[in-house]
């Protein structure tokens, strides 16, 4: 398949086969792709829960409208962002490149200054829209490598995130979750998985100037 076919392939699987867990391998390549997905300065204000267990996956559906496919799926992804974004979590974004790129601080300091600058200036509801913006990317990076590694996902807003924080005791990771993506093996009788794609003619969506 190209990768036109294997867009093509993927859509938002409403049913999973319970009885088929995705290999840790597979796993391991879509948290790589999530770590190397761009974000605004590089700064990854966003965490990555990776959930495998039933009982929980099951717990989490009321708080998901009751959307069946975050119990039958193999694993839930849930995308987080950092609830509280720090001029710390600055320092340490250049700490960390000092460290693997072997940068000098005489190099490092005027762009640390800067973005500390830019970042005192932001309030927490504007850090954390951006850092939302992030978790978007990351969905939209996810489910095309799902697409190519022939793993099933059903992209997912529709949920409680307050319920989800809740439940996952995710404050007291400084976190907050943003984005849901079930993945697993599509159930043989998801009717959605035959239907045509509902999409705009080309020439309605793009503009060749
Ligand atoms: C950001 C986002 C949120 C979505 N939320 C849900 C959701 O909560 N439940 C669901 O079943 N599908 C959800 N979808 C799936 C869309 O309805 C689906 O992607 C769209 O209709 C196009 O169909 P396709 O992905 O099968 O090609 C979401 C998609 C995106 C991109």
């Amino acid at each position: 398949m190209n990768i036109i076919e294997k867009l093509q392939w993927r859509y938002a699987c409403k049913k999973f086969d319970d009885t088929k867990i995705l290999p840790d391998n597979k796993i391991d390549i879509l948290t790589e792709a999530f770590n190397l997905t761009a974000t605004s300065f590089g700064l990854q204000p966003i965490k990555l829960l990776v959930i495998n267990n039933k009982t929980l996956q099951q717990n989490l559906v009321p708080h998901a409208f009751g959307q069946q496919q975050v119990a039958n799926a193999s694993h839930v992804l849930l995308i987080c962002i950092q609830d509280y974004f720090t001029l710390e979590d600055i320092d340490a974004y250049f700490d960390l490149e000092k460290e693997i790129r072997g940068t000098s601080e005489d190099i490092i300091s005027p762009y640390r200054k800067q973005l500390k600058d830019i970042f005192a200036n932001k309030s927490t509801i504007e850090k954390q829209e951006s850092a939302i913006n992030q978790a978007y990317i990351v969905l939209g990076n996810l489910m095309t490598v799902c697409a190519l590694e022939g793993i099933d996902a059903c992209p997912m807003e529709g949920f409680n995130a307050q319920k989800f924080d809740e439940i996952l005791e995710l404050k007291k990771h400084n976190l907050k979750s943003v984005l849901l993506l079930p993945i697993g093996i599509r159930a043989a009788d998801d009717f959605m998985s035959t239907l045509k794609k509902v999409r705009k003619p080309i020439d309605d969506i793009v503009i060749k100037l």
